[in-house]
């Protein structure tokens, strides 16, 4: 690793002037691009990204590369386990690698970097425009009144429903619970969520915690998760659990697990982000081709709250050809690419006139229920500590689900771990 940096970063001091070489860090002992005018160095960039699950990758690649034959992208894909792919960075950034040029950035990890200097603030020449764009992913990828990263596709919870058995969708949870007997009279499973002790899990809780009321954080970043609204969120899913509305084998779900039993016909409802939707109609192996749809997240008396996810691209601090990197956000989040990664991965896009574009909501029906869910989508906290914040989520609420804590004592618990958390303790 050390001496693929090595080579980079000689590589990209071989391109520019002797007196930038200096400024550029580009010295006899390396260091990366965090001056400012590694911010003109153009040459080839690494793409960092989690797993491709949708086949976008690729293509959009070659795109690119046939276009610049001198700032080719290599393309890097992660494991599609969100926790995984925020460590990959993690340590990259420590070692101040130069081999991330840029990097597919959750939007709950914003703060996080930003907040340790590791990414390239889009400002000044390094400007991006966000004009048209939903103000929910500008605004995830923004911290204290900086843009730190390029919106590329939002994400909002969608409860998929098989619609040859369930005609009209549930607007509310207790309609949910009570479609679970159509379920069982067809010998499927009623509700596939995400509930592995791992992101997907907080996206989970705190939507259910939410759609009764509760609230994570304050406006101030305080944590105000006890109250008797989150208690009755989880413990919605805690029955959920015990009612068998949700199976036991759900306790080691993430997305992929779901998707795959609900294409493989075994479940009734799943609730999923918009991805899954593409694949649902065109996986060689998916038994549902034709048979779902989805609708907004079921609430209390009307559609519930879905967690607001999705994710930027950042030019890292240590980019040596940061020039290279903005053109390539510029074309991540062009309407071509936007429009392309809608049609082909279902990807929810972050240009908000293409919800509404009638050419497009005629093909793509599901367009406003996802636009919806989006402008409703309720944030995560956003701390330079949300590690630990979700840390102090996840494992109180798998207690609670797993069956070793009460409801109401996991969210006093959460509460007292995020106060910790928050404060960098
Ligand atoms: C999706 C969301 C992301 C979230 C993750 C959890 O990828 O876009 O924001 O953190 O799921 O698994």
């Amino acid at each position: 690793m050390a001496q693929i940096s090595k080579r980079r970063t000689l590589a990209a001091c071989a391109g520019i002037a002797v007196a930038a070489i200096t400024a550029a860090g580009c010295s006899s002992s390396g260091g990366g691009g965090t001056s400012s005018s590694a911010n003109n160095a153009r040459g080839p960039i690494t793409f960092v990204q989690g797993k491709d699950n949708v086949g976008l990758l690729a293509p959009m690649v070659a795109a690119w590369n046939a276009a610049h034959p001198t700032e080719k992208v290599t393309a890097k894909e992660q494991t599609d386990k969100a926790d995984q792919q925020h460590d990959d960075l993690v340590q990259n950034f420590q070692a101040k690698s130069t081999t991330y040029d840029v990097v597919a950035v959750d939007v709950v990890w914003t703060a996080e970097f930003a907040a340790k200097g590791w990414l390239t603030p889009l400002k000044d020449s390094m400007a991006l425009d966000t004009t048209g764009f939903l103000k929910a992913p500008v605004a995830a990828a923004t911290y204290n009144n900086t843009l730190y990263a390029a919106p590329v596709s939002s994400d909002g919870g969608l409860l998929y429903y098989r619609k040859d058995l369930v005609p009209t969708p549930p607007k509310t949870i207790a309609e949910l619970q009570a479609d679970c007997a159509i379920a069982k009279k067809n010998g499927m499973s009623c509700y596939a969520g995400q509930f592995a002790k791992y992101e997907g899990l907080t996206c989970n809780v705190t939507e259910a915690m939410n759609t009764f009321g509760g609230k994570a954080v304050d406006a101030q970043g305080k944590p105000t998760i006890d109250s008797p609204e989150s208690v009755a969120g989880l413990q919605y899913l805690v029955d959920g659990f015990k009612n068998g509305m949700i199976p036991q084998q759900e306790l080691t779900f993430q997305e992929e697990q779901g998707r795959s039993a609900f294409e493989d016909g075994k479940y009734l409802f799943m609730r999923n982000w918009p991805y899954a939707y593409s694949l649902g109609s065109t996986d060689a192996s998916s038994k549902i081709k034709g048979k779902f749809a989805v609708a907004p997240l079921p609430g209390v008396s009307g559609p519930g709250a879905s967690t607001l996810g999705g994710h930027s691209a950042a030019i890292s601090a240590f980019s040596t050809h940061k020039a290279t990197a903005l053109d390539f956000l510029k074309f991540l989040t062009s309407a071509d690419q936007q429009k392309n990664n809608m049609e082909k991965g279902s990807l929810a896009p972050v240009i908000e006139s293409m919800y509404t574009d009638p050419s497009l909501v005629s093909k793509y029906a599901y367009l406003p229920t996802l636009l919806t869910s989006i402008q409703n989508a309720v944030p995560r906290p956003v701390t330079p500590f949300y590690q630990g914040v979700t840390t102090a989520i996840q494992d109180n609420a798998y207690a609670a689900l797993s069956g070793s804590k009460t409801a109401a004592q996991a969210v006093k618990d959460m509460q007292a771990a995020m106060l910790a958390a928050s404060s960098g303790s």
